[in-house]
């Protein structure tokens, strides 16, 4: 599968935001604005109290449900934690894996990623596995040994037929307004999907999506998705503005060849 028979998604990652009545009010605004949009894939990650809600507004159009992480356990005495049965049950098609707020904020190792990772495979949920390093790690000139590391780590026993999505999210990117080039990004991409043709592959390599997350915005957006081995976006601030996130779904469907 080459870059353009890769299906385009965006996601908006609304991390921890929005109540019942707003998160209503941003679909009312942005379900009418992508109603045409057929090409691209349209993906949204509320927080898990809104999956219900959000995932009835949405269940007559093409605009997918995906949550923000999943416990890996099936079931049991786990308080406060989610499975991924239970997020199926809400009508998730994604889930989000490893962000780097969790690695950093919730202490997610490798190890943990790779079970929740799993445990989304069992469930039949997609999951999208976020790797990226540090600002110290890139001047380290370390960029691609800690992508590699993160990205074998997490896929450990997983069968090369599993499918799955990498979002390439540096941490210092993230939520700072400071987006890496299109050229670093692209460059990034490449060597995980090259990373990915040794784990899995060359057809199954070519075959993932990996998406560009940190910083995006409706300025930058297109000069990502220029990029060969990129193939979408996991959006945070900038998805939180339906109108915003609505524009972004549409440039990426100007851009997708018919
Ligand atoms: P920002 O778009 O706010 O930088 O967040 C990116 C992100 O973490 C998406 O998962």
């Amino acid at each position: 599968m080459s870059n353009r028979t890769r299906r385009k998604l965006l996601v908006a990652n609304w991390k921890m935001h929005f109540l019942r009545a707003s998160a209503l009010d941003y679909l009312k605004v942005f379900r009418e604005r992508v109603r045409a949009v057929m090409k691209t894939e349209i993906v949204l990650a509320p927080p898990f109290t809104l999956l219900e809600a959000v995932g009835r507004e949405i269940r007559e159009t093409q605009i997918k449900l995906a949550a923000q992480d999943l416990f890996y356990e099936n079931e049991g005495a786990f308080t406060g934690e989610i499975s991924a049965a239970m997020l199926k049950d809400l009508g998730c098609a994604y889930v989000i894996v490893g962000h780097s707020e969790r690695r950093r904020l919730f202490g997610e190792t490798d190890e943990l990623i790779n079970k929740k990772l799993q445990a989304a495979l069992e469930a039949d949920l997609l999951p999208i596995l976020c790797i990226g390093e540090t600002l110290e790690e890139r001047r380290a000139g370390r960029t691609q040994a800690v992508l590699e590391t993160q990205l074998r780590r997490a896929l450990e026993g997983l069968a090369p037929s599993e499918k799955h999505l990498i979002a390439y999210e540096p941490v210092w990117a993230i939520g700072t307004g400071v987006n890496a080039e299109p050229a670093q990004a692209q460059e990034s991409a490449r060597f995980i999907r090259e990373r990915l043709r040794s784990f899995l592959g060359e057809e199954r390599a070519q075959d993932v999506r990996i998406l560009y997350g940190g910083s995006v915005r409706v300025s930058n957006l297109e000069s990502f998705l220029q990029m060969p081995d990129i193939d979408g976006a996991l959006v945070g601030g900038a998805s939180l503005d339906p109108v915003s996130f609505a524009e972004m779904v549409q440039q990426t469907e100007r851009m997708v060849p018919s």
